[in-house]
Protein backbone atom coordinates (compact mmCIF):
# COMPACT_ATOMS: atom_id res chain seq x y z
CA UNK A 1 0.00 0.00 0.00
CA UNK A 2 1.59 3.59 -0.63
CA UNK A 3 0.77 7.00 0.71
CA UNK A 4 -2.30 7.27 -1.72
CA UNK A 5 -3.62 4.52 -0.21
CA UNK A 6 -3.15 2.68 -3.63
CA UNK A 7 -2.58 -0.70 -3.19
CA UNK A 8 -3.49 -1.73 -6.41
CA UNK A 9 -6.89 -2.80 -5.65
CA UNK A 10 -8.82 -0.25 -7.92
CA UNK A 11 -5.90 -1.12 -10.95
CA UNK A 12 -6.76 -5.21 -10.92
CA UNK A 13 -10.34 -4.56 -10.36
CA UNK A 14 -10.51 -2.11 -13.11
CA UNK A 15 -8.72 -4.27 -15.44
CA UNK A 16 -10.47 -7.62 -14.44
CA UNK A 17 -13.79 -5.69 -15.80
CA UNK A 18 -12.13 -4.72 -19.03
CA UNK A 19 -10.84 -8.20 -19.89
CA UNK A 20 -14.63 -9.44 -19.09
CA UNK A 21 -16.17 -6.51 -21.11
CA UNK A 22 -13.36 -6.84 -24.13
CA UNK A 23 -14.93 -10.49 -24.53
CA UNK A 24 -18.29 -9.58 -24.27
CA UNK A 25 -18.14 -6.49 -26.16
CA UNK A 26 -16.20 -8.78 -28.64
CA UNK A 27 -12.73 -6.61 -28.82
CA UNK A 28 -11.58 -9.89 -27.88
CA UNK A 29 -12.53 -13.63 -29.20
CA UNK A 30 -11.57 -16.34 -31.66
CA UNK A 31 -11.47 -14.30 -34.44
CA UNK A 32 -9.50 -11.18 -32.87
CA UNK A 33 -7.40 -13.18 -30.61
CA UNK A 34 -5.08 -10.83 -29.13
CA UNK A 35 -5.44 -7.19 -27.78
CA UNK A 36 -3.70 -4.23 -25.53
CA UNK A 37 -5.72 -2.64 -22.95
CA UNK A 38 -4.98 0.46 -21.88
CA UNK A 39 -6.36 1.70 -18.49
CA UNK A 40 -7.09 5.87 -19.13
CA UNK A 41 -8.06 6.04 -14.91
CA UNK A 42 -4.53 4.54 -13.97
CA UNK A 43 -2.56 6.59 -16.55
CA UNK A 44 -4.47 9.82 -15.65
CA UNK A 45 -3.68 9.16 -11.85
CA UNK A 46 -0.06 8.41 -12.41
CA UNK A 47 0.49 12.01 -14.13
CA UNK A 48 -1.10 13.36 -11.47
CA UNK A 49 1.12 11.63 -8.89
CA UNK A 50 3.65 12.69 -11.22
CA UNK A 51 3.09 16.23 -10.70
CA UNK A 52 2.21 16.07 -7.32
CA UNK A 53 5.33 15.05 -6.19
CA UNK A 54 7.60 17.32 -7.66
CA UNK A 55 5.12 20.25 -6.71
CA UNK A 56 5.68 18.78 -3.33
CA UNK A 57 9.31 19.43 -3.30
CA UNK A 58 9.80 22.18 -5.49
CA UNK A 59 9.58 26.20 -4.44
CA UNK A 60 6.75 27.62 -6.08
CA UNK A 61 6.91 29.16 -9.37
CA UNK A 62 9.69 26.55 -10.18
CA UNK A 63 9.46 26.20 -13.99
CA UNK A 64 9.02 21.82 -14.20
CA UNK A 65 8.24 20.04 -17.51
CA UNK A 66 7.65 16.47 -17.13
CA UNK A 67 8.69 15.36 -20.53
CA UNK A 68 7.39 11.81 -21.06
CA UNK A 69 9.72 9.66 -22.90
CA UNK A 70 8.35 8.67 -26.01
CA UNK A 71 9.92 5.51 -26.51
CA UNK A 72 7.72 3.84 -23.72
CA UNK A 73 4.71 4.22 -25.45
CA UNK A 74 4.90 5.35 -28.57
CA UNK A 75 1.14 5.80 -29.58
CA UNK A 76 -0.27 9.34 -30.43
CA UNK A 77 -3.37 8.73 -28.31
CA UNK A 78 -1.71 7.97 -25.17
CA UNK A 79 0.64 11.52 -25.86
CA UNK A 80 -2.51 13.74 -26.12
CA UNK A 81 -3.99 12.18 -22.77
CA UNK A 82 -0.76 12.82 -20.98
CA UNK A 83 -0.85 16.28 -22.43
CA UNK A 84 -4.02 16.97 -21.43
CA UNK A 85 -2.80 16.15 -17.78
CA UNK A 86 0.23 18.44 -17.98
CA UNK A 87 3.21 15.84 -19.27
CA UNK A 88 5.29 16.97 -22.48
CA UNK A 89 6.78 14.53 -24.94
CA UNK A 90 11.25 13.27 -24.47
CA UNK A 91 11.61 12.33 -28.33
CA UNK A 92 14.68 10.51 -29.02
CA UNK A 93 14.11 10.05 -33.38
CA UNK A 94 12.63 11.64 -36.09
CA UNK A 95 9.57 9.19 -35.53
CA UNK A 96 9.00 10.40 -32.23
CA UNK A 97 8.91 13.88 -32.60
CA UNK A 98 6.32 13.09 -35.65
CA UNK A 99 4.15 11.32 -33.14
CA UNK A 100 4.37 14.24 -30.52
CA UNK A 101 3.63 16.63 -33.01
CA UNK A 102 0.88 14.99 -34.64
CA UNK A 103 -0.57 14.60 -30.69
CA UNK A 104 -0.42 18.07 -30.55
CA UNK A 105 2.58 19.00 -28.39
CA UNK A 106 4.12 22.09 -28.67
CA UNK A 107 7.96 23.06 -29.38
CA UNK A 108 8.06 24.11 -25.62
CA UNK A 109 6.78 20.62 -24.42
CA UNK A 110 9.28 19.28 -26.27
CA UNK A 111 12.99 17.93 -25.85
CA UNK A 112 14.97 15.99 -28.24
CA UNK A 113 17.55 13.87 -26.61
CA UNK A 114 18.35 11.28 -29.39
CA UNK A 115 22.10 9.95 -29.79
CA UNK A 116 22.18 9.77 -33.07
CA UNK A 117 20.93 13.27 -34.71
CA UNK A 118 21.35 13.81 -38.31
CA UNK A 119 22.21 17.58 -39.33
CA UNK A 120 18.77 17.85 -40.56
CA UNK A 121 16.69 16.27 -37.55
CA UNK A 122 19.03 19.37 -35.42
CA UNK A 123 17.86 22.07 -37.65
CA UNK A 124 14.62 20.76 -38.08
CA UNK A 125 14.44 20.84 -33.95
CA UNK A 126 16.15 24.25 -33.94
CA UNK A 127 14.02 25.51 -36.19
CA UNK A 128 11.02 24.50 -34.30
CA UNK A 129 12.46 25.58 -31.04
CA UNK A 130 12.48 22.46 -29.39
CA UNK A 131 14.87 21.83 -26.37
CA UNK A 132 18.09 20.13 -27.66
CA UNK A 133 20.30 18.23 -25.91
CA UNK A 134 23.76 17.49 -27.11
CA UNK A 135 24.85 14.29 -26.83
CA UNK A 136 28.85 14.45 -27.67
CA UNK A 137 31.30 17.34 -28.87
CA UNK A 138 30.85 16.60 -32.52
CA UNK A 139 27.28 17.19 -31.66
CA UNK A 140 28.24 20.48 -30.18
CA UNK A 141 29.86 21.50 -33.11
CA UNK A 142 26.97 21.11 -35.31
CA UNK A 143 24.66 22.74 -32.83
CA UNK A 144 27.00 25.69 -33.33
CA UNK A 145 26.92 25.85 -36.72
CA UNK A 146 23.33 26.11 -36.71
CA UNK A 147 23.27 28.35 -34.07
CA UNK A 148 25.67 30.73 -35.92
CA UNK A 149 23.67 30.66 -38.80
CA UNK A 150 20.04 31.15 -37.83
CA UNK A 151 18.03 32.41 -34.66
CA UNK A 152 16.48 29.70 -32.97
CA UNK A 153 14.61 29.75 -29.43
CA UNK A 154 15.66 25.96 -28.30
CA UNK A 155 17.09 25.86 -25.01
CA UNK A 156 20.48 24.00 -25.74
CA UNK A 157 22.05 21.85 -23.52
CA UNK A 158 24.81 19.15 -22.91
CA UNK A 159 23.86 15.57 -21.76
CA UNK A 160 26.83 14.10 -19.19
CA UNK A 161 27.07 10.69 -18.36
CA UNK A 162 27.68 10.92 -14.02
CA UNK A 163 29.40 7.09 -14.58
CA UNK A 164 28.09 6.10 -11.61
CA UNK A 165 27.39 2.80 -12.49
CA UNK A 166 24.66 0.55 -13.62
CA UNK A 167 22.25 -1.52 -11.78
CA UNK A 168 20.49 -5.20 -11.88
CA UNK A 169 20.04 -4.82 -15.95
CA UNK A 170 22.93 -4.06 -18.03
CA UNK A 171 20.44 -2.53 -21.25
CA UNK A 172 19.17 -0.11 -19.32
CA UNK A 173 22.01 1.09 -17.19
CA UNK A 174 23.09 4.38 -18.48
CA UNK A 175 25.64 5.56 -16.49
CA UNK A 176 28.20 3.24 -15.97
CA UNK A 177 31.83 4.13 -17.12
CA UNK A 178 31.75 3.16 -21.09
CA UNK A 179 27.79 3.63 -21.79
CA UNK A 180 27.29 5.12 -25.11
CA UNK A 181 25.44 7.90 -24.42
CA UNK A 182 26.52 11.81 -23.15
CA UNK A 183 29.98 13.16 -22.32
CA UNK A 184 31.37 10.34 -20.09
CA UNK A 185 32.36 12.95 -17.15
CA UNK A 186 35.03 11.03 -15.30
CA UNK A 187 36.88 10.69 -18.27
CA UNK A 188 40.49 12.15 -18.29
CA UNK A 189 39.66 15.68 -19.20
CA UNK A 190 36.05 15.81 -20.06
CA UNK A 191 34.80 17.53 -16.92
CA UNK A 192 37.09 20.43 -17.72
CA UNK A 193 35.64 20.57 -22.01
CA UNK A 194 32.07 20.63 -20.52
CA UNK A 195 33.09 23.62 -18.07
CA UNK A 196 34.76 25.31 -21.46
CA UNK A 197 32.08 24.30 -23.65
CA UNK A 198 29.45 26.67 -21.33
CA UNK A 199 31.77 29.12 -20.75
CA UNK A 200 32.64 30.04 -24.48
CA UNK A 201 28.77 29.69 -25.41
CA UNK A 202 26.60 31.85 -23.20
CA UNK A 203 23.65 30.65 -24.75
CA UNK A 204 24.31 26.86 -23.40
CA UNK A 205 21.65 27.36 -20.35
CA UNK A 206 20.57 23.49 -19.43
CA UNK A 207 22.51 20.51 -18.34
CA UNK A 208 21.19 16.66 -18.78
CA UNK A 209 21.45 13.74 -17.21
CA UNK A 210 19.69 10.34 -17.49
CA UNK A 211 21.23 7.55 -15.10
CA UNK A 212 19.65 4.33 -16.08
CA UNK A 213 15.75 2.46 -16.02
CA UNK A 214 14.58 -0.47 -14.55
CA UNK A 215 17.24 -2.40 -12.19
CA UNK A 216 19.11 0.93 -11.22
CA UNK A 217 18.47 1.50 -7.19
CA UNK A 218 16.85 4.94 -5.76
CA UNK A 219 20.29 6.12 -4.30
CA UNK A 220 22.21 5.97 -7.09
CA UNK A 221 19.36 7.43 -9.45
CA UNK A 222 19.78 10.55 -6.64
CA UNK A 223 23.75 9.93 -6.83
CA UNK A 224 23.55 10.58 -10.57
CA UNK A 225 21.04 13.61 -10.11
CA UNK A 226 23.60 14.90 -7.84
CA UNK A 227 26.84 14.71 -9.52
CA UNK A 228 24.80 16.52 -12.49
CA UNK A 229 24.05 19.54 -9.97
CA UNK A 230 27.47 19.77 -8.72
CA UNK A 231 28.32 20.05 -11.74
CA UNK A 232 26.30 22.77 -12.73
CA UNK A 233 27.04 24.44 -9.63
CA UNK A 234 30.42 24.42 -10.64
CA UNK A 235 29.61 25.68 -13.95
CA UNK A 236 27.94 28.86 -12.65
CA UNK A 237 30.14 29.44 -10.48
CA UNK A 238 33.11 29.81 -13.22
CA UNK A 239 30.86 31.34 -15.63
CA UNK A 240 30.18 34.15 -12.55
CA UNK A 241 26.61 34.13 -13.40
CA UNK A 242 23.69 31.60 -13.47
CA UNK A 243 24.08 30.66 -17.25
CA UNK A 244 22.58 27.24 -16.64
CA UNK A 245 19.10 28.06 -15.69
CA UNK A 246 16.99 24.32 -16.13
CA UNK A 247 18.27 20.90 -15.17
CA UNK A 248 16.85 17.74 -16.92
CA UNK A 249 17.28 15.01 -14.23
CA UNK A 250 16.23 12.60 -16.92
CA UNK A 251 13.60 9.47 -16.10
CA UNK A 252 14.61 5.82 -15.36
CA UNK A 253 12.24 4.93 -12.01
CA UNK A 254 12.08 1.37 -11.80
CA UNK A 255 8.47 -0.43 -11.77
CA UNK A 256 7.50 -2.69 -9.50
CA UNK A 257 6.82 -6.04 -11.66
CA UNK A 258 5.48 -8.32 -8.61
CA UNK A 259 2.38 -6.84 -7.62
CA UNK A 260 -0.29 -4.37 -8.58
CA UNK A 261 1.47 -1.81 -5.93
CA UNK A 262 3.38 0.94 -7.55
CA UNK A 263 6.79 0.68 -5.63
CA UNK A 264 8.80 3.00 -5.55
CA UNK A 265 6.47 6.13 -5.63
CA UNK A 266 7.17 9.35 -7.43
CA UNK A 267 6.73 11.23 -3.88
CA UNK A 268 9.30 8.69 -2.74
CA UNK A 269 11.63 9.61 -5.66
CA UNK A 270 10.90 13.05 -5.25
CA UNK A 271 11.45 13.25 -1.41
CA UNK A 272 14.88 10.98 -1.94
CA UNK A 273 15.96 13.92 -4.63
CA UNK A 274 15.38 16.46 -2.33
CA UNK A 275 17.19 14.76 0.82
CA UNK A 276 20.20 13.79 -0.97
CA UNK A 277 20.15 17.13 -3.67
CA UNK A 278 18.25 19.98 -1.73
CA UNK A 279 19.93 22.86 -3.54
CA UNK A 280 18.62 21.49 -6.65
CA UNK A 281 14.83 22.59 -5.13
CA UNK A 282 15.64 25.71 -3.65
CA UNK A 283 13.97 27.45 -7.27
CA UNK A 284 17.37 28.91 -8.42
CA UNK A 285 16.67 25.68 -11.40
CA UNK A 286 14.06 24.83 -13.62
CA UNK A 287 13.60 21.17 -13.93
CA UNK A 288 13.12 18.48 -16.63
CA UNK A 289 12.04 15.21 -15.93
CA UNK A 290 11.64 12.60 -18.72
CA UNK A 291 9.95 9.50 -17.11
CA UNK A 292 8.51 7.02 -19.48
CA UNK A 293 7.74 2.83 -17.83
CA UNK A 294 6.84 4.42 -14.68
CA UNK A 295 4.15 6.43 -16.41
CA UNK A 296 2.90 3.75 -18.34
CA UNK A 297 3.64 0.15 -17.53
CA UNK A 298 1.44 -0.40 -14.95
CA UNK A 299 -1.79 0.59 -16.88
CA UNK A 300 -1.45 -1.82 -19.98
CA UNK A 301 -2.46 -5.38 -20.39
CA UNK A 302 -1.72 -7.37 -23.40
CA UNK A 303 -4.28 -10.30 -23.44
CA UNK A 304 -4.20 -13.15 -25.43
CA UNK A 305 -6.68 -16.14 -26.16
CA UNK A 306 -5.28 -20.04 -25.43
CA UNK A 307 -5.33 -21.40 -28.93
CA UNK A 308 -4.77 -25.13 -27.87
CA UNK A 309 -4.02 -26.14 -24.42
CA UNK A 310 -1.87 -29.49 -24.33
CA UNK A 311 0.97 -31.10 -22.81
CA UNK A 312 5.00 -32.27 -23.25
CA UNK A 313 6.99 -34.67 -20.91
CA UNK A 314 4.32 -33.84 -17.98
CA UNK A 315 4.87 -30.51 -18.50
CA UNK A 316 1.26 -28.35 -19.67
CA UNK A 317 1.50 -26.20 -22.35
CA UNK A 318 -0.68 -22.97 -23.65
CA UNK A 319 -0.40 -21.75 -26.79
CA UNK A 320 -1.46 -18.37 -26.72
CA UNK A 321 -1.62 -15.31 -29.17
CA UNK A 322 1.07 -13.43 -27.55
CA UNK A 323 4.47 -13.74 -27.12
CA UNK A 324 7.39 -12.29 -28.57
CA UNK A 325 6.31 -10.44 -31.32
CA UNK A 326 4.41 -8.33 -28.31
CA UNK A 327 6.68 -9.41 -25.23
CA UNK A 328 9.99 -9.12 -26.87
CA UNK A 329 12.17 -8.62 -23.94
CA UNK A 330 10.70 -10.78 -22.08
CA UNK A 331 10.93 -13.52 -24.16
CA UNK A 332 14.75 -13.00 -25.47
CA UNK A 333 15.86 -12.15 -21.77
CA UNK A 334 13.53 -13.98 -19.12
CA UNK A 335 15.53 -13.41 -15.99
CA UNK A 336 16.17 -9.80 -16.36
CA UNK A 337 12.15 -9.29 -17.06
CA UNK A 338 9.54 -11.38 -16.12
CA UNK A 339 5.78 -10.54 -16.57
CA UNK A 340 3.05 -11.49 -14.05
CA UNK A 341 0.41 -13.71 -16.14
CA UNK A 342 -3.31 -14.22 -14.97
CA UNK A 343 -6.12 -16.70 -16.48
CA UNK A 344 -9.04 -15.56 -17.59
CA UNK A 345 -12.02 -18.24 -18.60
CA UNK A 346 -13.71 -18.47 -21.74
CA UNK A 347 -16.05 -15.31 -20.79
CA UNK A 348 -12.77 -13.29 -19.75
CA UNK A 349 -13.75 -14.18 -16.10
CA UNK A 350 -10.67 -14.35 -13.66
CA UNK A 351 -10.35 -18.38 -13.10
CA UNK A 352 -9.94 -19.95 -9.89
CA UNK A 353 -8.97 -23.76 -9.19
CA UNK A 354 -5.47 -25.43 -8.14
CA UNK A 355 -2.70 -23.92 -9.85
CA UNK A 356 -0.90 -25.99 -12.00
CA UNK A 357 3.02 -25.78 -13.37
CA UNK A 358 3.13 -24.83 -17.26
CA UNK A 359 4.21 -22.89 -19.82
CA UNK A 360 2.78 -19.86 -21.52
CA UNK A 361 3.62 -19.99 -25.22
CA UNK A 362 3.59 -18.03 -27.17
CA UNK A 363 3.10 -18.02 -31.44
CA UNK A 364 6.25 -17.88 -32.88
CA UNK A 365 7.82 -20.96 -34.32
CA UNK A 366 10.87 -21.02 -32.12
CA UNK A 367 11.05 -22.64 -28.84
CA UNK A 368 11.75 -20.19 -26.59
CA UNK A 369 9.14 -17.80 -27.41
CA UNK A 370 7.12 -18.36 -23.92
CA UNK A 371 5.94 -15.69 -22.15
CA UNK A 372 6.34 -17.26 -18.92
CA UNK A 373 7.82 -20.56 -18.40
CA UNK A 374 6.96 -22.99 -15.59
CA UNK A 375 4.35 -20.98 -13.81
CA UNK A 376 2.03 -21.95 -11.40
CA UNK A 377 -1.54 -20.84 -12.40
CA UNK A 378 -4.72 -22.05 -12.75
CA UNK A 379 -4.74 -24.37 -15.43
CA UNK A 380 -5.23 -22.51 -19.09
CA UNK A 381 -8.07 -24.74 -21.01
CA UNK A 382 -8.43 -23.96 -24.94
CA UNK A 383 -10.68 -20.53 -25.41
CA UNK A 384 -9.69 -19.59 -22.26
CA UNK A 385 -7.44 -16.07 -21.65
CA UNK A 386 -3.55 -15.38 -20.47
CA UNK A 387 -3.34 -12.07 -19.42
CA UNK A 388 0.64 -10.53 -18.93
CA UNK A 389 0.34 -7.45 -16.61
CA UNK A 390 2.24 -4.27 -16.54
CA UNK A 391 3.06 -4.13 -20.18
CA UNK A 392 1.39 -0.54 -20.87
CA UNK A 393 5.77 0.48 -21.38
CA UNK A 394 8.06 -1.10 -24.06
CA UNK A 395 5.83 -4.16 -24.56
CA UNK A 396 2.41 -4.04 -26.83
CA UNK A 397 3.56 -0.80 -28.35
CA UNK A 398 6.70 -1.99 -29.16
CA UNK A 399 6.11 -4.23 -32.01
CA UNK A 400 8.80 -7.37 -33.51
CA UNK A 401 7.69 -8.18 -36.59
CA UNK A 402 8.94 -12.31 -36.25
CA UNK A 403 6.64 -14.87 -38.40
CA UNK A 404 4.81 -11.42 -39.62
CA UNK A 405 3.01 -11.67 -36.89
CA UNK A 406 0.13 -8.85 -37.16
CA UNK A 407 0.39 -5.92 -34.54
CA UNK A 408 -2.64 -6.36 -32.53
CA UNK A 409 -5.45 -3.85 -31.57
CA UNK A 410 -4.77 -1.20 -28.47
CA UNK A 411 -7.76 0.01 -26.67
CA UNK A 412 -8.35 2.80 -24.09
CA UNK A 413 -10.96 1.73 -21.47
CA UNK A 414 -12.85 3.56 -18.66
CA UNK A 415 -15.76 2.36 -15.96
CA UNK A 416 -19.00 3.24 -17.11
CA UNK A 417 -22.12 2.88 -15.33
CA UNK A 418 -23.81 1.53 -18.34
CA UNK A 419 -21.92 -0.50 -20.10
CA UNK A 420 -19.67 -1.65 -17.40
CA UNK A 421 -16.82 -0.75 -19.37
CA UNK A 422 -16.23 1.69 -22.24
CA UNK A 423 -13.85 1.42 -24.91
CA UNK A 424 -11.42 3.54 -27.25
CA UNK A 425 -9.73 2.40 -30.52
CA UNK A 426 -6.05 3.38 -29.78
CA UNK A 427 -4.68 1.55 -32.87
CA UNK A 428 -6.66 -0.80 -35.14
CA UNK A 429 -5.35 -3.86 -35.25
CA UNK A 430 -2.81 -4.59 -38.50
CA UNK A 431 -4.41 -5.74 -41.39
CA UNK A 432 -2.80 -8.46 -43.22
CA UNK A 433 -2.80 -6.01 -46.74
CA UNK A 434 -0.49 -3.80 -44.26
CA UNK A 435 1.58 -6.57 -43.80
CA UNK A 436 2.27 -7.28 -47.64
CA UNK A 437 2.59 -3.58 -47.93
CA UNK A 438 5.38 -3.08 -45.22
CA UNK A 439 7.21 -6.36 -46.78
CA UNK A 440 7.93 -4.77 -49.81
CA UNK A 441 4.52 -5.92 -51.25
CA UNK A 442 4.57 -3.12 -54.70
CA UNK A 443 8.06 -3.91 -55.08
CA UNK A 444 7.18 -7.94 -55.42
CA UNK A 445 9.35 -8.42 -59.09
CA UNK A 446 11.97 -5.92 -57.87
CA UNK A 447 14.86 -8.93 -57.32
CA UNK A 448 13.88 -10.56 -60.22
CA UNK A 449 14.41 -7.46 -62.88
CA UNK A 450 18.64 -7.81 -61.38
CA UNK A 451 20.88 -9.78 -62.92
CA UNK A 452 24.55 -9.84 -62.09
CA UNK A 453 26.53 -9.00 -65.80
CA UNK A 454 27.37 -12.79 -68.02
CA UNK A 455 24.38 -14.69 -65.51
CA UNK A 456 22.27 -15.00 -68.10
C1 LIG B 1 17.28 9.99 -22.32
C2 LIG B 1 16.22 9.13 -21.74
N1 LIG B 1 15.27 9.72 -21.01
C3 LIG B 1 14.27 8.98 -20.47
C4 LIG B 1 14.19 7.61 -20.65
C5 LIG B 1 13.04 6.87 -20.05
O1 LIG B 1 13.42 5.93 -19.11
P1 LIG B 1 12.32 5.15 -18.29
O2 LIG B 1 11.34 4.60 -19.26
O3 LIG B 1 13.07 4.08 -17.59
O4 LIG B 1 11.68 6.12 -17.35
C6 LIG B 1 15.17 6.97 -21.40
C7 LIG B 1 15.10 5.51 -21.58
O5 LIG B 1 15.99 4.80 -21.85
C8 LIG B 1 16.21 7.76 -21.96
O6 LIG B 1 17.17 7.19 -22.71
Amino acid sequence: MDEYGNSGEGRATRRDEAVRAAVEQGLLGPDSPIVGLLDVTGIRESAAELRAAFAEVTTPGTPVLHAFAVKATPLVPVLRLLREEGIGAEVASPGELALARAAGLSPAETVLDSPAKTPAELREALALGIAVNADNPQELDRIDGLVRSAVSRSPLGIRVNPQVGGGSIGATSTATATSKFGVALRDEGAREWVVRAYLDRPWLSRLHAHTGSQGIPLPLMAQGVAETYALAEEINRRIGRPQIDTIDIGGGLPVNFTSDATAPTYAEYARALREAVPGLFDGRYGLVTEFGRSLLAKHGTIVARVEYAKSAGGRAVAVTHAGVQVATRTVYVPGSWPLRITAYDGKGRPKSGPEVVQDVAGPACFAGDLLAEGRALPLLDQGDYAAALDTGAYYFAHHYAYNSLARPGIYGFVPDPARGVRFATVRDPQTLASIVAESGGAHAGALTTLHAPGSR
